[in-house]
């Protein structure tokens, strides 16, 4: 009911965002940081990475353990929504989480998204137009993802499963300090 009520408000259509956005700003912000710590910053997240990101909540390739509203918010969106939204926070400005960080850890971390992800993921954050930016994103978002993704909980690509399930949990936990050191 209220879904109906927030899709129908105001004057715009359907396929206008801003229709919809409030959806999503109620978490993600209009600033597409996130409002609190396990809500991943979309801001200047390549768009076709938001919509197969969005696509595997609804097909239950990713399950929204934490926050089952994100999932339910996803089931309210029309293919079009899904690709205005998507659209619309690829164009908001990225800024890094700017979490605090353990200096050699992060060291560490480094050596090792340089040797297993830098391949997928861009060294030091470079950006690429279809990959997810992992330098500066939400601590604690990062780190649910990379449980999930352990546990069989989320579906990853093959090659980087290998990575994955090769990390120990020293390995993860310098890989999170690495990527919350990113500051640009
Ligand atoms: C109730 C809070 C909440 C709402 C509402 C919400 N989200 Fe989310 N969003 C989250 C959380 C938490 C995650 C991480 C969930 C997970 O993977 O289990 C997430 C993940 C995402 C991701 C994946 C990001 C990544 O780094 O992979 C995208 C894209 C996204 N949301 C877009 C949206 C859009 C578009 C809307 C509006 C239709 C929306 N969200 C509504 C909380 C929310
Ligand atoms: C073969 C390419 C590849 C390699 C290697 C790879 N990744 Fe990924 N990774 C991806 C792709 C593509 C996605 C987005 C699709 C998805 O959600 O599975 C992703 C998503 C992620 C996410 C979720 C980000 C988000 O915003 O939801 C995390 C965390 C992650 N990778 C960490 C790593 C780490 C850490 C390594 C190295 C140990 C690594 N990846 C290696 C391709 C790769």
């Amino acid at each position: 009911m209220t879904a109906a009520i927030l899709l129908t408000a105001g004057s715009a259509s359907l396929a206008d965002v801003s229709g919809v956005l409030r959806l999503c700003t109620g978490c993600h912000g209009e600033d597409g940081k996130g409002i609190q710590s396990e809500v991943p910053i979309i801001a200047g997240m390549p768009a076709v990475a938001q919509e197969d990101a969005l696509y595997a909540y609804l097909d239950g390739d990713r399950h929204c353990a934490t926050v089952p509203m994100m999932c339910k918010s996803a089931e309210r969106l029309t293919e079009d929504q899904i690709v205005e939204l998507a659209a619309h926070f690829a164009a908001l400005p990225f800024a890094p989480a700017e979490e605090e960080f353990d200096a050699a850890l992060a060291e560490a971390g480094k050596a090792i998204h340089d040797r297993d992800c830098a391949m997928c993921h861009g060294a030091d954050g470079q950006r690429d137009a279809d990959v997810v930016v992992l330098h500066g994103q939400r601590k604690d978002y990062l780190r649910y993802a990379l449980q999930q993704y352990a546990a069989g909980e989320r579906t990853q690509l093959p090659a980087m499963e290998k990575k994955i399930n090769a990390l120990s949990s020293e390995d993860t936990e310098a890989l999170l300090n690495y990527y919350a050191s990113y500051r640009n």
